[in-house]
């Protein structure tokens, strides 16, 4: 049985997994299509074996799903294991307004390896925090959705072969979409070209965008380029730190027009993520044959993570370039080799467990009480649901920007970044301006910093302005180090 110990393994972020994690996990699922697949279709898992036949999978999800759930416990029941499923807030204890740290605390006494997803950003997360036994995010809020980036990214690996300088156009909705954010991380960390095609006013989220380039090591090649009006082709994202193809990179050097000239490899739809946006009526891309006819998409494999409700014309599905049933269909194989890596079902392969879950963090991690100091700016973090105030903490990773000498923090949960605020220290009792004197903070000494959005608020909050602070010789130190 799984020991409900600290160590162990959560999957909120494609992030938690490093490069050769991903691609043990495709080679997993390969063994399985290879052993297990159906001699006829030869993306589709047909037979069951009894590797997991002592464990429990649960599934709890309080938004809708049909491919990830189904495809999760297909997978399970395919390995020989059982499924339990609360599939209906309405009809779980949700609907009582039991918190989701308590129901993970529950149910992961009921499993072994617990499948979340939740309309909330970073909801995931936080029932990493508390659940006992491995939590794999199945979609939180617009955050991320990473065992979807792994079979599209299987889908691409099987089709090309290698991920490294594939081009890649994402469509649709950028914003909005989970799958999309952890879809170009995973791109960019291979290596792969992103051009986005964003419906208007539907671009990535500017923390998504900046990681792309701080921390992926993305370049950007303005575009210039306009599609027919619902759609601009803005720039593209190129890592040319990865050994790429000589023909594309000299070396370090990007060859900007090669990379515009070369043809596209894939066509990532998505659909308008109605549900997360308030206006409901937006202009939004289509893709049908008349889009696909032009000469760069002719050998692009067309994908969707589905649903589609319409961005995606039904007249593409015959084409030899539709590969989103496939994709979907990998949603069994890639689960059984995630579901079975994590619960050590294979004999000589599985991923590493952690104490608490996760690798330790690159960061040093801010953690102050929920009514201290600065909230989380994302209105749909989890950390602003009023069911989970007990639960939560004002919690940021503090990011070192790379371009100038500046902090930022990053929400636990929900990843989203604050830029501007004000840092107070407690025991001093001065504010200031700027950020940069985080830089002093060790792991023990963080924890005497508050953030606060404003000035206004630390001086509501009993804290005066370091500029006017003379009297202590510590704190004029400071000032003079940080001009
Ligand atoms: C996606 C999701 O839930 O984010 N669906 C899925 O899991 N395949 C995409 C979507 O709902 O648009």
């Amino acid at each position: 049985m799984v020991k409900t110990s600290a160590f162990t393994r959560h999957i909120t972020s494609i992030n938690d997994l490093s490069k050769r994690e991903i691609e043990l996990i495709f080679e997993i699922a390969q063994s399985y299509l290879k052993d297990q697949g159906d001699p006829t279709i030869h993306y589709r898992v047909g037979r069951s074996k009894r590797i997991a036949s002592d464990y429990i999978l649960a599934s709890l999800f309080y938004e809708p799903s049909t491919r990830t759930r189904l495809s999760f416990e297909s997978a399970m029941v395919r390995l020989g294991g059982a499924i339990i499923t609360s599939a209906d807030p309405a009809t779980s204890s949700a609907a009582k307004g039991e918190s989701l740290a308590d129901s993970v605390r529950v149910v992961g006494n009921y499993a072994d390896i617990l499948i979340i997803r939740h309309p909330k950003d970073g909801a995931a997360r936080l029932a990493a925090e508390y659940a006992p036994v491995p939590v794999i995010n199945g979609g939180d809020g617009s955050h991320e959705h990473p065992t979807q980036t792994l079979c599209d990214m299987f889908t691409l690996k099987r089709k090309n072969k290698t991920l490294k300088n594939l081009k890649v156009a994402i469509s649709g909705d950028l914003k909005g979409s989970r799958t999309i954010h952890s879809f170009v991380y995973a791109l960019a960390r291979f290596g792969a070209i992103i051009e986005p095609m964003p419906a208007k006013g539907m671009e990535l989220p500017p923390h998504v965008d900046r990681r792309l380039k701080e921390e992926y090591h993305c370049k950007m090649i303005p575009g210039g380029e306009t599609g027919d009006g619902a759609e601009a082709i803005d720039a593209l994202y190129v890592t040319p730190d990865e050994p790429h193809q000589p023909s594309l990179f000299s070396g370090q050097e990007v060859d900007y027009g090669l990379i515009i000239q070369k043809k596209v490899d894939a066509v990532y739809v998505t659909r308008f993520q109605k549900e997360r946006w308030t206006d409901k009526e937006q202009p939004y891309p289509r893709i049908d044959a008349k889009f696909l006819k032009e000469p760069k998409y002719s050998d692009a494999s067309v994908m969707h993570p589905l649903p589609r409700v319409g961005e995606l014309d039904a007249s593409v599905d015959s084409d030899f370039r539709a590969v989103y049933f496939q994709q979907a269909a990998y949603g069994v194989p890639i689960r059984m080799a995630l579901i079975s890596l994590l619960l050590g079902l294979q004999k000589n392969n599985s991923l590493a467990r952690f104490k608490g879950g996760f690798r330790e963090p690159e960061h040093l991690v801010y953690d102050q009480p929920l009514n201290v100091g600065l909230r989380c700016i994302n209105k749909n973090c989890i950390a602003h649901d009023t069911m989970e105030a007990q639960y939560v903490r004002n919690k940021f990773y503090l990011i070192k920007s790379n371009t100038d000498r500046s902090y930022r923090l990053r929400c636990f949960y929900c990843e989203s970044d604050i830029d501007r605020f004000v840092v107070a220290h407690k025991k001093n009792r001065w504010f200031a301006e700027d950020t940069t004197l985080l830089r002093k903070a060790t792991e023990q000494t963080i924890k005497d910093y508050v953030a606060f959005s404003t000035g206004e608020d630390a001086i509501e909050t009993g804290f005066h302005s370091k500029r006017n602070d003379a009297v202590s010789p510590f704190s004029k130190k400071e000032n003079l180090e940080s001009v």
